[in-house]
């Protein structure tokens, strides 16, 4: 049995937990008429992206966004990520900080807490840097991060984040964060570099919105499925929360005077990557995604061969994705999509995959050929830009709207990544 929350239309989804009309309403699948596993045929390639379930294939940029796009929108749901919330969320930023003479005079830090607008839902704490040298609203890169915003900057006027922190985030005792671990992750986020580049960054913590654990109880998961109700196989995990959480932050950035609402680019780090491209597939107002060594379940192909597998990402982290996708656990060849199929929702937005030589667990040369697979439907759009057949040398950033990277070195954002991300949107975002 599913219930009303999987029967959910496209239609409901993009109109109002996205608070926009970016899609053309489709005929709704019934979720209940999604095939089981077992009957969706077995494909060791890359599923063709232009044809449909039914086996019709789409020829036409409208027929892909009436739809395919909205087809695989609700595939993406239903088989990994979990449906989205379809309650209307109203999002108010109340400015609680703000310093005009940040960085030495050359920016504008605010810290600003998202209410989203019931005592049920958590507050995210939205960390917002804007350049003060520009000519008009500027281009604002919006990214999530792992340990708390106090970490990202070296300034004792940023608190200390209450929410749960991983073991891995410096100075941590019993999952809560301590003094320690202030500005200690400054360097992979170079914020001050990304200022001086003419952009602004707009950071919040994960744990704000769910905790990165095993569980459904705290963070956003209890004001959608209340304590004691069994969750359902398409219920979303946490990276869907994560990305729907991004788009929230969205809500607010639009609002901003001082940001250029066209040029929102969604940025993360491998898990964060993973739903910085989610967001920006599902949100056509992220105007670019930089999914940075996402791997597995971002931008790798579930069918890849190298690195994390279906069943190991499923093993390890099995928050992260919905309960059907474990059903893909030793069969990712019937998965009916794979991710080339999720970059080529973000069509014709740019979208830069970039990886490191050593990060194998995050499969850059599969990458790459998922990069390849979302090619027709960038052609669609006359945006197919991406000439390359082979994979780039390395340090060599091919900036096409399908772009790729790879530098030397291991899993890790470094203030290099961080001066070819603003090279990336330099290049597709125009002047500042
Ligand atoms: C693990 C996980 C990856 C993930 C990474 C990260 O390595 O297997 O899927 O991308 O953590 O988020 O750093």
């Amino acid at each position: 049995m599913q219930t009303n929350r999987a029967c959910l239309s496209i239609a409901s989804i993009m109109f109002i937990a996205w608070g926009i009309a970016t899609m053309p309403i489709p005929a709704a699948i019934a979720a209940d008429s999604f095939p089981p596993v077992s009957d969706l045929p077995a494909s060791k390639q890359l599923p063709d992206p232009l044809v449909m379930l039914s086996g019709e294939r789409i020829a036409s940029r409208e027929a892909w966004e009436a739809k395919r796009k909205p087809e695989l929108a609700q595939l993406f749901q239903h088989y990994m990520y979990g449906y989205f919330p379809k309650e209307k969320i109203t999002v108010t930023g109340r400015v609680d900080r703000e310093d005009q003479e940040y960085f030495g005079g050359k920016a504008t830090k605010r810290q600003v807490t998202l209410d989203l607008g019931h005592k049920t839902l958590p507050k995210i704490n939205l960390l917002v840097v804007v350049p003060n040298k520009r000519t008009g609203p500027a281009p604002v890169f919006l990214g999530i991060n792992f340990c708390g915003n106090f970490a990202v900057l070296p300034d004792a006027d940023i608190p200390l984040t209450d929410a749960w922190v991983y073991d891995s985030c410096a100075g941590q005792q019993n999952n809560r964060a301590t003094e320690a671990s202030r500005g200690k992750q400054t360097d992979m986020w170079a914020i001050e570099q990304t200022i001086d580049r003419g952009y602004a960054v707009a950071l919040f913590h994960t744990a704000d919105v769910d905790p990165d654990k095993n569980d459904f109880s705290d963070g956003v998961h209890p004001h959608f499925v209340p304590d004691g109700q069994r969750r359902n196989d398409d219920d979303w995990g946490t990276i869907a929360a994560w990305a729907w959480a991004m788009s929230r932050a969205v809500d607010y950035l639009v609002t901003d005077k001082d940001l250029d609402a066209k040029r929102i680019a969604a940025v993360g780090h491998s898990r964060n990557g993973k739903t910085s491209l989610l967001a920006g597939a599902f949100d056509e107002r992220i105007a670019l995604a930089i999914p940075h060594q996402a791997g597995c379940g971002g931008t790798a192909p579930s069918r890849g061969t190298v690195g994390e597998s279906v069943t190991r990402i499923n093993t390890s982290f099995p928050h992260w994705f919905c309960g059907n996708f474990k059903q893909f656990n030793d069969r990712p060849e019937r998965l009916p999509f794979d991710q080339h199929c999720l970059v080529a929702m973000m069509a014709p937005r740019p979208v830069l995959l970039s990886n490191a030589v050593e990060d194998q667990w995050a499969n850059p040369s599969g990458q790459f050929e998922v990069l390849q697979g979302a090619r027709p439907v960038y052609k669609l759009y006359g945006a197919d830009d991406l000439d390359d057949a082979k994979m780039p040398p390395l340090g060599k950033l091919i900036d096409g709207k399908l772009g790729y990277y790879i530098r030397e070195g291991k899993h890790s954002m470094t203030r290099e990544d961080w001066k070819v991300f603003c090279d990336f949107a330099d290049k597709h975002f125009g002047g500042k």
